[in-house]
């Protein structure tokens, strides 16, 4: 049968090239729109994947075709000794592209082991260039420092940085253009992602939301844009370029208003090792039962990819946000890792 050969792909033709590997679900933030204040029950030490065994997994979908890998959280640079398992994992033959999401927290600090260990990018989150609003939505007054993170991935590490901003009407909604001028003169990618109903608090109304176009409208009346002749069709972001020239670039991903799921070519693997076909799943498959059964005779790299290639032919067609019938994700971004 199709499905146990060759790429891996699901039902509807969508071939998997790209894997995100949450390493923890711990965070040093509390991002208003990601969890409460007081955080969220944290998964036991020994639930959380091991090293060996996230190698083990990363290189069995390599394998199935996978060519890039991003590592999220929580927030994963509060993983210890990180950049022994970015060495591991970049040494993983085939592998054509590893990189990071970070809020960018002690970045500075730990970039020139990444780049030395063999990290090829790093995204970071940044959704204030105000102290006291970036304290208001991550709960942490850390502005100065992530800035500094970001001055440093600029030095460690090759390629235009991008950086990810997601807009709260009434508290961050005012600096549109800031951060459209941080693009331009910095000359990295701002990317405005919609606020999307994975919250643990469950509190997303829709109302909340400014979309990618309310957005491109704003700044456009400023710094008219352009589409990027450059746009990589399967990035989940629309890029833009400013038509004056100028460097820099704006992105807009927006699976509220313009879902993009047809194009959708990637899957996730949780810390405690479940498989998530979708950020919006409501099913996970346990990979890490089977990479830990005692009982697992002969090849346990062939179950798993049987496992693995049987998930994403089942990947769900998209989500429901905004529809009927939409329920909110089982787990909340830091859980699944965005
Ligand atoms: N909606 C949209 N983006 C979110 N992120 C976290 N929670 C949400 C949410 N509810 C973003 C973070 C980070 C990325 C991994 O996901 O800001 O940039
Ligand atoms: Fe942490 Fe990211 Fe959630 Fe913010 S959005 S609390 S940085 S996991």
């Amino acid at each position: 049968m199709e499905r146990n050969t060759g790429q891996l792909k699901d039902a509807l033709g969508r071939v998997i090239e790209n894997l995100r590997i949450s390493i923890t679900d711990r965070c040093n933030f509390r991002c208003v729109y990601c969890m409460p204040a007081e955080g969220l029950q944290w998964l036991p030490k020994a639930d959380l994947l091991t090293f060996e065994e996230i190698e083990s997994l990363a290189s069995s979908f390599v394998r199935l075709g996978v060519k890039k890998i991003r590592l999220t959280g929580g927030e994963p640079l509060v993983r210890a000794d990180l950049p022994k398992l970015v060495e591991r994992l970049a040494r993983i033959d085939g592998l054509e592209d590893l990189s990071l999401t970070t809020n960018g927290l002690g970045l500075a600090k730990i970039a020139p082991a990444l780049s030395e260990a063999g990290l090829d990018r790093v995204n970071i989150s940044l959704d204030s260039l105000v102290r006291a609003v970036f304290e208001k939505i991550a709960r942490r007054d850390a502005l100065d420092e992530v800035l500094c993170g970001i001055e440093s991935a600029a030095c460690y590490f090759e390629g235009p940085l991008k950086i990810n901003t997601v807009l709260v009407r009434g508290i961050n909604d005012g600096e549109i253009l800031s951060f459209s001028e941080l693009a331009r003169r910095e000359g990295v990618e701002v990317r405005f992602i919609e606020f999307m109903p994975l919250d643990a608090q469950k509190d997303w109304k829709a109302d909340q939301l400014i979309t990618g176009k309310e957005i491109h409208d704003t700044i456009s009346q400023k710094y008219p844009l352009k589409k990027d002749p450059h746009q990589d069709p399967h990035a989940p972001s629309q890029d833009w370029v400013f038509a004056d020239g100028q460097g820099g670039k704006i992105g807009f991903i927006d699976p509220v208003s313009a879902p993009f799921c047809e194009s959708c070519n990637r899957v996730r693997i949780t810390s405690d090792g479940k498989l998530r076909t979708c950020l919006f799943s409501v099913g996970e498959t346990n990979l890490k039962s089977i990479l830990r059964d005692p009982s697992n005779e002969g090849d346990p790299n062939q179950k798993l990819e049987e496992v693995i290639r049987k998930a994403v032919w089942n990947k769900e067609p998209g989500h429901l946000i905004s529809q009927k019938g939409f329920i909110h994700a089982s787990r909340s971004m830091s859980q699944i890792g965005g």
